[in-house]
């Protein structure tokens, strides 16, 4: 419920997708917001008021002069106890009356006359050359100077044949831009990078070695860092997870490609925070065949070698310009004393413990975290409100 008790005045205007601000608004009201829709006449040739009424189970208003409006000012009203303001679609039209200051329907009154306080985010959705063409840019470059948020576009194929700029963002896009409009900035203009999931070490070209981490903490950590306003790179190993939006990925399979990643990215830019969540193999198999291993008689059984992986935390803490650094510890027993211990030995100022059955593969956890003055717990939660208290936690030390 990461909008409760918010309320989001939900404007539409002419577009074709206005078919994926249905799913939006479903995202919305199960986040926890409070959804009023506004619609110009223009939106309802794609989308009726019947299906956005059913949808954010308010009254839709269209009109002007709606006299349903006890004072009739709706343009004043509907705004006063709003959150924010999304306007999905936005059409080259509507963003042309924006920058103008425009009121000739209710959505672009209400516009100008919103508090200065309420937010206003726009989607545009337009044919890519409606997008490119200069009086849009101008436009957009207006309204972004005149302090409105522009999610989007993103390229792709269009409803009309063609393609480009101009695809207006997927509903679970525009949610995750909306929820992380209402996050405190406390990393912008930082990089983070976080290593998450398991890592694989093959045997030969169809087996190989790996464990139980899932990866939804380090990409629940990915997300609130990007919603907290930072650069973020994920390196991760083989998982089933989508990438976290706004967060450039890498995937990789072993500790050692983990660990080359990591260190080429500290080298390409300056990273403030590295954050390794990732539960790694401490070794590798060194007689991995470059073919499968047959099975030659009943009781043969190949005999593997191990080597021992490389310590990816352990090497980046002890860079000299080391960024901050956050380790996890994964245990099955004795936390506190295991936690405190393995802080010290890999010398970072942040240790973040947990028993890995209890997380592994779950959506819920705790966590304990040890630093230099001893140890304090993050209660219960589901793995994102715990992601976004660490998140706090990180952003409170890199201020300190
Ligand atoms: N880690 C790492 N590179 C490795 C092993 C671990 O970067 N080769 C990181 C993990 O991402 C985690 C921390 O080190 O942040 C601790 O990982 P964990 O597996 O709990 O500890 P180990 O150092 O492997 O110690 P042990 O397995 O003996 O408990």
């Amino acid at each position: 419920m990461r909008l409760a008790g918010k309320k989001i005045v939900l404007g539409l205007t002419g577009g074709i997708a206005c078919y994926k601000v249905a799913e939006l608004t479903r995202g919305l009201t199960k986040a926890g917001a409070s959804v009023q829709v506004v619609m110009t006449p223009s939106a309802m040739q794609f989308i009726t008021p019947v299906t956005m009424q059913a949808l954010s189970g308010n009254t839709v208003y269209t009109d002007q002069w709606d006299a349903r409006i006890h004072n009739n000012m709706p343009h004043i009203d509907l705004t006063r106890d709003a959150d924010a303001i999304v306007i999905a679609p936005c059409s080259t039209d509507f963003i042309a009356k924006l920058a103008h200051g425009a009121c000739d329907d209710l959505l672009s009154t209400l516009c100008m006359a919103r508090p200065h306080h309420v937010p206003l985010l726009i989607a545009p959705a337009m044919n890519v050359e409606m997008w490119l063409n200069p009086a849009t840019q101008r436009n957009v470059a207006q309204v972004k100077a005149d302090g409105i948020q522009v999610l989007g576009p993103a390229a792709g194929e269009q409803a009309c044949g063609e393609v480009g700029m101009g695809r207006m963002l997927e509903a679970d896009q525009l949610l995750t831009e909306i929820i992380a409009s209402f996050q405190a900035k406390t990393l912008t203009g930082k990089s983070v990078l976080i290593t998450a999931g398991p890592t694989f070490e093959p045997i030969d070209p169809v087996r190989g070695l790996t464990n139980l981490s899932s990866g939804k903490m380090g990409y629940a950590i990915a997300q609130a860092a990007w919603e907290a306003g930072a650069d973020v790179t994920l390196i991760s190993g083989p998982t089933a997870l989508d990438t976290p939006y706004g967060v450039r990925r890498i995937t990789i399979q072993t500790a050692q490609q983990m660990h080359d990643s990591v260190m080429a990215e500290l080298a390409a830019r300056h990273q403030s925070v590295f954050v390794a969540v990732a539960a790694v193999a401490d070794w590798r198999v060194a007689n991995a065949s470059p073919q499968k291993i047959k099975k030659t008689s009943d009781n043969d059984t190949p005999q593997l070698q191990f080597a021992q992986n490389p310590d990816i935390l352990a090497s980046v803490a002890a860079l000299t310009n080391a960024p901050f650094c956050v380790g996890f510890a994964a245990e099955s027993e004795n936390l506190l004393e295991y936690g405190t211990a393995k802080r010290a030995k890999k010398n970072v100022p942040l240790l973040v413990g947990n028993i890995g059955h209890h997380t592994f593969g779950k959506d819920e956890n705790e966590l304990i975290l040890f630093d230099a003055k001893g140890h304090t717990t993050l209660p219960r939660a589901d793995k994102q409100t715990l992601a976004h208290r660490l998140i706090q936690e990180i952003s409170r030390r890199l201020s300190k």
